[in-house]
């Protein structure tokens, strides 16, 4: 199954996907994830995106567009994937269905997770992670287990300023891209808003696993 996760920064995209992963047997592939990782390791390429993304902007669809292509044509993705954070724009959704029907396959399901921009906020303020293991907590909602004996840490984009340029980003350039989906009658919305587990549910009543 290609299972793409819609939704506004803080939507839950990331925790929803890792939860699904097992069920569905497909990786996530999250590009926001990718592009830390990249800049992690010191390369040219991974500070090019951090260029964009501590700015809160979108990196430049050409630049995904090779991310996801190599992504795709690695082992794990031959079944599927659960795309969290990706397509983000009409012209990455365009490249994503030419890669798909490249490969005999095409995206089955569009999950919208809908939360308020009161909650994107709440949301973002108490993200922490590990960045041993890259697990996402919220102090509140999600907290870490209580022998973690590690030390949290904060994403550089969470501030303030820079949430509210991605929220601007998300308005005018991500959420065009559900018409595009819509049209092709693939879209599925759910509350992002309860518990972990009850938006897992939905989720899984939405794509037809419960
Ligand atoms: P990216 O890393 O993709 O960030 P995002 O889309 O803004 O989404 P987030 O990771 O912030 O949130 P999420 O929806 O995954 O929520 P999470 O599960 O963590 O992108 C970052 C940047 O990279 C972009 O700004 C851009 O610069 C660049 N980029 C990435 N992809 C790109 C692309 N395709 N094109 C161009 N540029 C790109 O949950 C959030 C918090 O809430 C956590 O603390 C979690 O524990 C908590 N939580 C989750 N669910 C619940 C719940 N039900 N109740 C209470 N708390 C909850």
């Amino acid at each position: 199954m290609d299972l793409v996760l819609f939704g506004p920064p803080a939507a839950g995209k990331g925790t929803q996907a890792a939860r699904l992963t097992d069920l569905l047997k497909v990786p996530q592939i999250s590009t926001g994830d990718m592009m830390r990782t990249e800049k992690k390791s010191g390369s040219d390429l991974g500070q090019k995106f951090a260029d964009y993304m501590e700015k809160g902007l979108l990196v430049p669809d050409e630049m995904v567009g090779e991310l996801i292509k190599k992504r795709l044509g690695q082992d794990d993705a031959k079944n599927g994937a659960i795309f969290d954070g990706y397509p983000r724009t009409v012209a990455q959704a365009e490249l994503l269905d030419s890669i798909l029907t490249e490969l005999g396959r095409k995206v089955d399901k569009v999950v919208s997770i809908e939360v308020s921009l009161e909650t994107v906020v709440e949301r973002i303020s108490g993200r922490r992670t590990d960045p041993s293991t890259g697990q996402v907590y919220h102090l509140t909602y999600n907290p870490p287990p209580v022998d973690f004996g590690g030390e949290l840490a904060q994403r550089k984009d969470d501030t303030p300023d820079v949430v509210r340029e991605r929220y601007k980003g998300y308005e005018n350039k991500t959420l065009p891209v559900l018409p595009y989906y819509e049209a092709k009658e693939l879209v599925a919305a759910v509350d992002g808003v309860g518990s972990l587990d009850e938006v897992t549910e939905r989720i899984k009543a939405a794509i037809g696993t419960s």
